[in-house]
This record gives C-alpha cells, sequence and structure tokens, in this order.
C-alpha cells in the first residue's frame, strides 16, 4: 500500500460525557473558519447532510450511520423492547433516507446498518445499539482503507508529469479520508508523479474553490484554482493531461452521477483526446441502477444560485434551474477506479464482480451476531 499524507478527517464518533457525539468538520464555513459541529440530536446530523455541513457521497453514507447508531444507543438508555428497537431502527434510516437523494452510498450505508441490527435480534438492546456504533465505525475504517486502495490502483493510471482537472471535491472532507479522485492524486503525488492539480471551482456552491483548494493547501499538493469556464481553455493550451472526478452514482453500465458541470468536463476531455477517469468505492455502484437515466437528481434551492457568499448576485424573481449533479455517460469514461481494481468498458462485467468482491470481504470483516 502507497503510504500518503492526508491530515484532513471531517467526521468523527466521540463518547461524550453526555452521551455519543457524532463530530463534523463544518463544510460550509470552510475555508475561512474552521468550526467543528458537535450534533448530541440524530436530527443535528440529518440537518447536516441536508444543509451540506457533511457532504461527498461517501461522508454522507458515514454520517448517516454514525447518526443512526447515536439514535439507538440513546434510545436504549430507556426501556426498549427488542420488536421496538428494529421498528426505530427502520423509522430512523427512513428518516435519514430523506435528507439528500442521489449519492447512493447514503442508502447502502442504511442498508448495512439495518441489516446488521437484524443480525444480533435476541440479544440485549444495549448491546445490540453497541454493535451498531461497531458497525458505523467499521464503514468508516473501510471507507478510508477503500480510498487507499484507490489510490493505489489509480495513481499508474495518472501522468507521469502535467496536469490533472478535477472537480468538485472528492478529497479527505469528502470520505472517511485520503479521498477518492483527490486521494487518486495523492497517492501520484506520493509515487513520484510530477502533478500539477487544476481545480474547477464548482459553481454554484464552489466545493472545488473552498474546499479542494484548501485541502490541496492544507496537504501541499501543487494546485491551481480555476473557474468552471477556463477547463476548455487550459485544455487547448495542452496543460490538461488526464482528467479525474468522483461519483455519487454510478449505474451498473457505467454511467456516473457527479456534481453539476462534470458531464461538461468529460466532453471538454473527449473532444481534446484527453482521458477522463471516475474514482469512486464500489459502495457508489448501484447494480439496481440500469443507467443513467433511472438516477434520482437532486433540485437544490434557487438562492443557491442567485446569491454568492450570502451576496444577492441576480434581479429579484429571476427564474432558477439548480439540479446539484449531472450524469456523464459510461462512453465518455477511460476507467472507473475503485479498491477493488479498475473497470473498463464495457463495465457491466467488471461493476458487478467487484461489488460481489466487496461484498464478500465486507461478511468476513465482522463475524453476524457477534458484537465486536
Ligand atoms: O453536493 P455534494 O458536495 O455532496 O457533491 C459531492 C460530489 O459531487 C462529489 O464529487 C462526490 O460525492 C464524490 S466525493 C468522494
Amino acid at each position: 500500500m502507497i503510504e500518503t499524507k492526508s491530515t484532513i478527517r471531517a467526521v468523527a464518533w466521540h463518547d461524550g460525557p453526555r452521551g455519543p457525539v457524532v463530530r463534523l468538520l463544518d463544510q460550509r464555513k470552510l475555508p475561512l473558519q474552521t468550526v467543528w459541529l458537535d450534533c448530541e440530536r440524530p436530527d443535528d446530523v440529518a440537518d447536516a447532510i441536508r444543509t451540506l455541513a457533511v457532504r461527498g457521497a461517501p461522508a454522507i453514507g458515514i454520517a448517516a450511520a454514525y447518526g443512526l447508531a447515536q439514535s439507538m444507543v440513546q434510545a436504549c438508555s430507556s426501556e426498549l423492547a427488542d420488536g421496538a428497537f428494529d421498528a426505530l431502527v427502520a423509522e430512523v434510516a427512513r428518516r435519514f433516507a430523506a435528507t439528500r437523494p442521489t449519492a447512493v452510498n447514503l442508502f447502502w450505508a442504511l442498508e448495512r446498518m439495518v441489516a446488521r441490527a437484524a443480525m444480533t435480534r435476541g440479544q440485549p438492546v444495549a448491546e445490540r445499539a453497541r454493535d451498531l456504533v461497531a458497525e458505523a465505525i467499521a464503514i468508516h475504517d473501510e471507507d478510508i482503507a477503500s480510498c487507499l486502495a484507490m489510490g493505489a490502483h489509480g495513481a499508474p493510471l495518472m501522468p507521469r508529469q502535467g496536469g490533472v482537472l478535477t472537480h468538485c471535491n472528492t478529497g479527505g472532507l469528502a470520505t472517511g479520508g485520503h479521498g477518492t479522485a483527490l486521494g487518486v492524486l495523492r497517492s501520484a503525488l506520493a509515487l513520484g508523479h510530477e502533478l500539477h492539480v487544476y481545480v474547477d471551482e464548482t459553481r454554484p456552491l464552489l466545493q472545488g474553490a473552498r474546499l479542494t483548494a484548501w485541502e490541496c493547501a492544507q496537504d501541499g499538493l501543487p494546485a491551481t484554482l480555476i473557474t468552471d469556464n477556463m477547463a476548455a481553455h487550459l485544455m487547448k493550451l495542452g496543460r490538461v493531461q488526464a482528467a479525474i472526478v468522483g461519483a455519487d452514482r454510478i449505474a451498473v453500465q457505467g454511467d456516473t452521477a457527479n456534481k453539476i458541470g462534470t458531464y461538461g468536463v468529460a466532453i471538454l476531455c473527449k473532444y481534446h483526446g484527453i482521458p477522463f477517469y471516475v474514482a469512486a468505492p464500489t459502495s457508489t455502484v448501484d447494480l439496481r441502477c440500469p443507467d443513467g437515466d433511472h438516477i434520482p437528481i437532486e433540485e437544490r434551492a434557487p438562492a443557491e444560485v442567485t446569491h454568492l457568499g450570502g451576496q444577492r448576485i441576480a434581479a429579484e424573481g429571476t427564474g432558477v434551474f439548480n439540479p446539484a449533479f449531472d450524469v456523464v455517460p459510461a462512453a465518455l469514461i477511460a476507467g472507473i477506479i475503485t479498491e477493488e481494481g479498475v473497470a473498463r468498458a464495457p463495465f457491466t462485467p467488471d461493476l458487478t464482480a467487484m461489488v460481489a468482491r466487496a461484498q464478500e470481504r465486507a461478511k468476513r470483516v465482522r463475524a453476524p451476531g457477534l458484537p465486536a
């Protein structure tokens, strides 16, 4: 495994004196302020996901898993029957599932938590709750390991020398740690590739400018920030040798949903003959989703477009369309890097096999029904 330096952790479980706390680095405030949110109630965690205090597909799944575990630990401090435990797990999972629709990691993590709870039926409820805490921690730890494995698989695909464009934020902030696409770049740099990271600012919420540029500065990755509309020009100048992005949901045949603007980057790459890669854990692959047309695309508030940093920039009454994600057709993707290896077109066989291998591995890590 490649050793890399990644200082950023955005989600943490903390057993505080007043009970369990889900601690989140508030990504709405970065880079100007470093503020930690101590969520003492599961509803605080759900709000943090909805309002993007925590964001990025894997990080959302991890935060929701912690929120569900917190809910059950708190509920078990009062009398709770076994049947009521299961009903509450299902109800809390439904509440978290309603926070954001596109990133499938959220649903993947919640389904895994619900399935885990079913395995401990019949045991004392307090033990069942602690088992869910252990499961949430396992989801978090596995995500970090997945990111490091993606780095190892993806680094050799990066140019030995040159510029790599990335969109949105896919680093330690968006994951358990290290990152997906940004993690591959970290790993390639650690291997000695002489890379320069071009960071799309990523309107409307500026995840690139606010978060990726900050992560690069924190960890000493050589980077230059551009506005989204500069990417074509940069490619024409010959300064981009590859592009790499993360994903929020990957359909079984490879169509990939990611932050709005990603589709445009992929088309620009095609025109300029530049390879376009996706890096995502298998928890982002939705085998039940036949193609990109079936991926639900979140639409967010008009104010994200009419305002910048809280300041109005468009006239009152201006009509707005604000989809948070778009879909890159599989045909534009040179490879999908997961923790299991690199999937190539036609993607269905590779992605299906990779998900199966990852599921087998997860089963071996924690024995069913045995609280760790
Ligand atoms: O709306 P966001 O900020 O949650 O969107 C995040 C992205 O689109 C990321 O690129 C994606 O989740 C991959 S994160 C490793």
